[in-house]
């Protein structure tokens, strides 16, 4: 029988009940098709980091290498300054073991509500591919003159054209290999006729930032050339975060920079319900990978069995399929979106699932029942 080793980082918060949840989904789903996960906890996080003045170091990262996959709960303690858990824990992972895509499907299951007036599940069904490891992110920049009038700060978007590179080489790949729906229907008669199956965005600012932007656009005509059968489109940020909202149908894959991921996808994660079913991985693609619901730590809910699972059991999902157990991993999306659509709770907040008398534990079980059957 084929078994994983799986780091679990519960974390801080509602992180570790949403985990429990998600592992008794995995387990349900590893016992039907035949696999095992075998999972070794690490109490990274605010207790720890509170109790031992300790947050992660590189014999933690060397221990993780050694692990399949990494599946982590919420990072974020209201008794620690904000910064440091999410440098030390978060952007320490992704950066030390070279996680360099985020990945962000962006999904709306028919039973969801979405802010978005009209549209429904057949025009959201998106995936984002943002870069995760360098730009803003790398931290260059400095500050001048501190504390006097003349104070000065800044803070460096720095990019290679490797790591530009290997960003739209797996968005390229992803968009022809991994989208369920092919030829996807946002294409024209038109494009299809003429053998395209796919649409990949370039989103960035190459108005304003004529370095960074006109460097990834160069690489990705460059690279578009090696893929025929996509369609290769560019929007300006600004203009994406309105046609996330006026045209959703328009976006199959999108590809972009840090940190205009990193505000696109909370827009995106809106769209299609909110932080309650919104799951990401943080992937290296030769390495260790690792899978996080979206949403915080939530503190003022911790221990109530009332905080959403179905994000994390949603992080699980993306992490059986990375590592290959793609019918188990369909398993659970079947049982999410059957829970969904039948509306057994109202919505996907707090208040909704109280409401509706259910609770953490019981969602969790429920998918897990009816994966069982
Ligand atoms: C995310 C988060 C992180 C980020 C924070 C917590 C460092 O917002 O995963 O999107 O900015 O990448
Ligand atoms: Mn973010």
């Amino acid at each position: 029988m084929k078994d994983y080793q799986i780091a679990v980082i519960p974390g801080d918060g509602t992180g570790p009940e949403v985990i429990n949840e998600g592992k008794k989904v995995l387990d349900t789903a590893a016992k039907k098709h035949d696999f095992k996960l075998n999972y070794s906890t690490f109490d990274f996080g605010g207790e720890r980091y509170l109790n031992t003045g300790r947050i992660l170091d590189n014999s933690n990262i060397e221990d993780l290498k050694q692990f399949d996959a990494i599946y982590l709960g919420a990072i974020g303690h209201p008794d620690v300054k904000p910064g440091i858990l999410e440098k030390g824990i978060l952007l320490k992972i992704r950066f030390d073991m070279d996680q360099y895509i985020n990945l962000r499907p962006v999904k709306l299951y028919p039973g969801v509500e979405t802010p978005i007036k009209n549209k429904g599940p057949e025009d959201i069904d998106f995936v984002v591919v943002r870069e995760n490891s360098a730009g803003l992110y790398k931290g260059e920049g400095g500050i001048k003159n501190e504390r006097t009038p003349d104070e000065e700060t800044w803070q460096i978007m720095r990019y290679n054209k490797k790591e530009i590179d290997r960003c739209l080489k797996y968005a390229f790949e992803y968009t022809q290999n991994e989208r369920k729906q092919r030829p996807w229907k946002g294409l024209s008669k038109e494009d299809i006729d003429k053998g395209l199956t796919g649409k990949l965005t370039l989103v960035h600012k190459m108005n304003v930032l004529t370095n960074c932007g006109d460097q990834w656009f160069k690489e990705f005509t460059e690279m578009s050339k090696q893929y025929p059968q996509i369609k290769a489109d560019y929007n300006h940020v600004d203009a994406c975060t309105m046609w996330f909202i006026k045209n959703p149908e328009w976006y199959d894959v999108v590809v972009t920079e840090n940190m205009f991921g990193d505000i696109i996808t909370d827009e995106a994660a809106i769209i299609q319900g909110g932080m309650g079913i919104a799951a990401g991985g943080n992937l290296n693609p030769g390495g260790v990978s690792m899978f996080e619901p979206m949403g915080g730590s939530a503190p003022k809910y911790t221990n109530q069995n009332v905080i959403n699972p179905l994000a994390a059991i949603e992080a699980g999902r993306m992490m059986l399929n990375h590592l290959g157990e793609k019918e188990a991993a369909s398993e659970i999306e079947k049982a999410v979106s059957n829970f969904l659509e039948r509306k057994i709770i109202k919505g996907l907040s707090v208040k909704e699932i109280q409401e509706s008398g259910f609770s953490t534990s019981k969602i969790g079980d429920w998918i897990a029942n009816y994966i069982a059957k």
